[in-house]
Formats: structure tokens, C-alpha cells, sequence
């Protein structure tokens, strides 16, 4: 969802921008637009489309001389992605300039009041009314102005503002968005994201809730809501430069599922020590970990899906009852908790504004909460009682891929983890798991170095119209991900369903060549799911089958197979996953849809 960048300092601005929104473009976004102050004049351009336009709008930038700019790219709430709509907004002499990501929640009782008092609007947005109202309330102090402004809205809010009677200064303000500062050589950096300012630096600030930020070229201070100075740490962000770039793949998605080996490595190494598994944020709550009575996984998107995944394997392994839900259910839901009790919360970028929401729900309740999360120092670490990293590294195809596997990877490590400290799994048991875990890059590596087969197979079916997934158990939680990825990214119709529900309606749907893919990884339900194969071969359909080497009997019912290489019952679905990542990527691209970009959708869903 949007993407802020600003910068302040010794170079133009607009190349920056323009450069941190593509890093940013991930996001979702459907205009985008810039303002930059040379000292004397406040320029901007905005465009609905692809950053693109506003590249060639602008000359590269040139057109927007001056080293003090915000950028912006919006992904509509409040009104149609047009150029009026576009941000930054402006108060009516054009010296106030404002970018923001979130909604403004009072917008329009703040828009009839300001109306009253004269103030014409230009754009349907709630932005437009922070633009308007800094206007009113502002004193020739951009810091007393912008908290004066921050009382009276409710919402959520990261802002970009560039006031034109304060040369060289960048104001930014957050509130449940996200907003990072980075410290420069050459000047200073906001953004919504690291990637956007990874080039320039590695040194960031993150921003709390209801905190200001007053950033010059040399300076950066920051206030609390009551103008008091404050001094929030510095971080070093250890990302590779490299990291946020396609180092070559065509798209982000491709590179992203290529490096899926490498994530596992990075996210079990550190948590596998001589055969037994530890987690060195967990080393205070070996209490908690034994007692549990129970698990509340919540998440949105993928993440709820490697959260089913985890349901299974920890209930199998451990024997604690597990409850995966949506988190924009839970949120509202009024659960009800019991003692000892535990919320895990899964989110890749850390700021999905559902699952935030979850994780304070649970807190309020005095429930523990820990974190599976990618993005480093994003809000939902600084919420929840424990942070378990995934170490997936920046994930920038919209379209998740190894932070989904890096997540379910996590998720493996807490059912050993569970079960050892639960009398559930002796060290000989524990270490043969090790050993399956330290297995699985190279598993990895082997189904991605046969992707081609997959793309012929995909091209065949480029033009399906409707795809079903089925499978039992565990083999059911992948066939979730995996038509998720499908419809994303292909724009095709995909279903998941647990084969044993297939009989009590969805198969009235398989007609002649209707494509169903068959995950078939569950030894123990392997007869049960080849018989729903043989229900739909004999309506027509075209079945293609993901199952475990050695079970070529398969090839009398399915059509095409895909043999993944032998691991426990539990780890199967890293290696089920990756054939079906692939299909819906050559599916997109054979299409030839922007893969990274698909329509309608954002990386990181910032608002409800
Ligand atoms: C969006 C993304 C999905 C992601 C979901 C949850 O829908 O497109 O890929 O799974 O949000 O995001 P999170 O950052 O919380 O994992």
C-alpha cells in the first residue's frame, strides 16, 4: 500500500524519489506523484499509472530541480486513482506539500468544518484535510503545527510534509503505518520501507506511534506527541544492497523463489544447535511453552496459510490444540481466552493492519504474543512480547514466496521445540527431524533446478479458466497456498478444497479438461486422496498430481506429476509448494502479466 520517500540534503531530490518508489512499487500502488522545493518554488507532478509516468512526466526528474522532496505512490482508498487524487496534496496557496499512507478516519467531519471556515478541496481524499488543516493551524512552527494538527485526527497516518517558509526541512509523523528514517552521508532519508533508502544507507530510525521527526540535511530530532524531545535508538539494518534489487530474473518473483534454499538455511542455522532445536528468543518462557493449553495462530493472506500449516504439524508433533483464524476475524471476534494460553502472530512485512490489530487485541487480554516476522524492526516486533525472525531477507514480489517458507520453517521448529519440552518427542527423534530440516535446501534446490517441465506444463494450461486444488491434511493447507498464488498473480479462478469435501458440491463444477491439481504428500491418506483423483479423472478432468517419490502408480490416474523428494510427513509441504509456485508463476508470465505488480493487490496491507 502506498509508498512514502522524502529526502533532504546535498543532492537533487528527484532522482532519489523517483528511484526509492520503485524500490517501493511492490507495495501496490496506482498513481504516484512528487513535490520538490528548490528554496524559492514548490514544484510537483503526479500521475495516475505506473511510476513510469511520472519518470518520463518529469524528465527524470529534472523538471523538479531542488534538494529538499517527497514521493509518493498511492493505492486508492478515498477516491478514484486520478491525478486530483494523486498525492501530495497542498493547501491552497501551494506553500504546505503533504504525502500520506493510511486513512484519516474523521476526514469528512473534518472537511465539512474546514469548509465552513472557507477551505475549498480539490480531491476526494482524507489526505487533503491534514494539507488543509496545516494550513489553519499553522503558527511558523512546523513541529507545534503538525501536533496541533495530529489532536485532532483519528486513523492512521505515516506523512511526508514539506512546509515552504522552512527551507531544507523534512517533517515526517507516524501513527499504526510505518515510517522509517535513515540517516545519510549526504543528507537524510524517510521512507515506508528499507528498501527504498537501502542504497543510500543502512542506518535507520524507526519511528514510534505519535512521533515527529524534524530532518535536515545534518540533523534529525525527533519530538513526542508533546513537543518534548526525544532520542529513539539508531539501527544498522543488515540487508545485502543487493538484496532489494532482480539481480538479473526477470521478475522479483523468480528471484525470490530461486533464493528459497538460502532462506531456510538462514532461518533454522541459527536455531538448530548439534541436533536439537533452541530458540534464543524463547529462553525466558520455557514456563509458557510447557503449560500451554492451547495456540491462537492468526495472520491474513499466506501467512494464515503457513499458519494452517502450522496447526497441523504442531498439533501432530506436540499434541497442543491449535486455532489458526484470519486476523481480521479475531480481531473482531471477542475471542475468548483460557489460561495459559498463547497468540502467535504470522506476518511477512510486519505491518498488515489486521494482524497488528490481533496481536494488540491479544495483549490487551494479557495474552502472550509472539511474532513470526520478516521485516526487521517493523511494528509488529515492537508489539508482541517475543519476535521470531524468518530470515527471508526484503520480499518484493507482491506475491509471497520464500517468506512463506521461511514462515512454515519456523513453524517446524516450534513443534520440536513444543514437543521436546513437552515429554512428546525424545533427543533421538528430535535429531532425525534435525536432520530432515537440514536437508530441505537441497531438496529445495533440486525441484527449482526442474522448473522447465513445469513451465511446459504450465503453458499448456495457460489459458485455464478454472483450476481446483485438493488434498488432505496437511497436503490441504498447501493446496490453500497454492491456489492463493494462482489467482494472485494469474488472474485465473482457483479453489482450494479438502478432497473429502469435494463430493458435497465443488465437483459438480469438473467438466471435460477442467484442471485439478492433486497434492498427495500424506502416506497415511494417500489411498483416500487417490480415490478423489479417480472421482474427478472420471468426469473429465485433467489432474495434476504433486506426491512423494517412489508412488509412480500415481501415473495410471494423473496426468502429470511432479515427485518431491522424501522427508517426514511434517516437512512435505516446503517441497509440495515450490512445483506449485512455479506453475502459477509461468501461468502469469506465459500470459505475459507484470508478475510482480498483479492488479487490485499490495504487498504490505496497511489498512483494514
Ligand atoms: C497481502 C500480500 C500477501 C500476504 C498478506 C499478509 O495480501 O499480498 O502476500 O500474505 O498481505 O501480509 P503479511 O505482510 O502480514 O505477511
Amino acid at each position: 500500500m502506498c509508498g512514502i520517500v522524502g529526502y533532504t540534503g546535498k543532492n537533487q531530490a528527484a532522482p532519489i524519489l523517483l528511484d526509492g518508489l520503485s524500490k517501493l512499487e511492490y507495495r501496490g500502488y496506482d498513481s504516484a506523484g512528487m513535490a520538490v522545493f528548490d528554496g524559492k518554488t514548490l514544484r510537483s507532478e503526479k500521475t495516475p499509472g505506473r511510476l513510469n509516468a511520472l519518470v518520463e512526466m518529469t524528465h527524470d526528474g529534472k523538471l523538479l530541480p531542488g534538494t529538499l522532496g517527497i514521493g509518493h505512490t498511492r493505492w486508492a482508498t478515498h477516491g478514484k486513482p486520478t491525478r486530483a487524487n494523486a498525492h501530495p496534496h497542498f493547501n491552497a496557496a501551494g506553500t504546505v506539500a503533504v504525502v500520506h499512507n493510511g486513512i484519516i478516519e474523521n476526514y469528512l467531519d473534518i472537511r465539512q468544518r474546514m469548509e465552513k471556515k472557507g477551505f475549498a478541496f480539490k480531491s476526494d481524499t482524507d489526505t487533503e484535510t491534514l494539507a488543509v488543516m496545516l494550513d489553519y493551524y499553522y503558527t511558523g512552527d512546523p513541529v507545534e503545527t503538525i501536533i496541533k494538527v495530529l489532536h485532532r485526527v483519528t486513523g492512521s497516518y505515516a506523512l511526508g510534509i514539506i512546509f515552504a517558509d522552512h527551507p531544507g526541512e523534512l517533517y515526517a509523523a507516524r501513527k499504526d503505518s510505518p515510517l522509517i528514517v535513515g540517516k545519510g552521508k549526504d543528507g537524510n532519508y524517510i521512507a515506508s520501507d528499507v528498501p527504498a533508502i537501502l542504497k543510500y544507507t543502512r542506518d535507520v530510525y524507526y519511528i514510534e506511534n505519535e512521533e515527529i521527526a524534524k530532518i535536515t540535511e545534518k540533523d534529525i530530532v525527533f519530538f513526542n506527541i508533546d513537543a518534548e524531545e526525544i532520542k529513539p535508538e539508531l539501527h544498522t539494518v543488515e540487508w545485502d544492497v543487493n538484496a532489494a534489487d532482480k539481480g538479473g530474473y526477470e521478475f522479483y518473483m523468480m528471484k525470490e523463489m530461486s533464493e528459497q534454499p538460502k532462506v531456510l538455511r538462514n532461518t533454522c542455522e541459527p536455531r538448530m544447535k548439534k541436533g536439537s532445536i533452541a530458540f534464543e528468543e524463547l529462553s525466558k518462557d520455557a514456563d509458557i511453552i510447557k503449560k500451554a493449553s492451547k495456540i491462537h495462530i492468526v495472520a491474513c493472506g499466506s501467512a494464515y496459510h503457513a499458519g494452517m500449516t502450522g496447526k497441523y504439524v504442531i498439533e501432530g508433533m506436540a499434541r497442543i490444540p491449535v486455532e489458526v483464524e484470519l486476523a481480521s476475524e479475531f480481531r473482531y471476534r471477542d475471542p475468548v481466552y483460557t489460561d495459559d494460553e498463547i497468540v502467535i502472530a504470522v506476518s511477512q512485512s510486519g505491518e498488515t493492519a489486521d494482524t497488528l490489530a490481533a496481536v494488540k487485541e491479544a495483549k490487551a487480554h494479557g495474552v502472550p504474543v509472539w511474532a513470526i516476522v520478516n521485516a526487521t524492526g517493523s511494528s509488529m516486533t515492537r508489539e508482541a512480547d517475543r519476535t521470531l525472525y524468518t530470515f527471508a531477507g526484503p520480499e518484493i514480489s507482491v506475491a509471497t514466496t520464500k517468506a512463506y517458507s521461511a514462515q512454515i520453517a519456523v513453524f517446524y521448529m516450534l513443534a520440536i521445540l513444543f514437543a521436546k519440552e513437552r515429554g512428546q518427542l525424545d533427543a533421538n527423534e528430535e535429531k532425525s527431524y534435525v536432520e530432515d530440516l537440514k536437508r530441505l535446501p537441497e531438496q529445495v534446490e533440486l525441484l527449482l533446478g526442474n522448473k522447465e517441465r513445469v513451465q511446459k506444463f504450465a503453458n499448456r494450461y495457460i489459458s485455464a479458466r478454472d483450476v481446483y486444488y485438493i488434498g488432505r491434511g496437511l497436503d490441504y493447507a498447501i493446496a490453500l497456498e497454492a491456489s492463493l498464488k494462482l489467482k494472485e498473480i494469474s488472474y485465473v479462478h482457483a479453489e482450494a478444497y479438502a478432497a473429502g469435501e469435494l463430493k458435497h458440491g465443488t465437483i459438480s463444477l469438473i467438466e471435460k479438461n477442467t484442471l485439478v491439481t492433486a497434492i498427495v504428500t500424506q502416506e497415511a491418506l494417500y489411498d483416500k486422496t487417490i480415490s478423489n483423483i479417480v472421482e474427478v479423472k472420471s468426469r473429465g478432468a485433467f489432474v495434476m498430481a504433486v506426491t512423494n517419490v517412489g508412488h509412480s502408480e500415481i501415473e495410471e490416474n494423473a496426468d502429470f506429476v511432479v515427485y518431491i523428494p522424501t522427508t517426514n510427513k511434517y516437512f512435505a509441504n516446503s517441497l509440495a509448494i515450490i512445483p506449485l509456485q512455479l506453475f502459477a508463476y509461468y501461468v502469469s508470465a506465459g500470459k505475459g502479466y507484470d508478475v510482480d505488480h498483479p492488479r487490485n493487490l499490495a504487498k504490505s496491507v496497511t489498512v483494514e
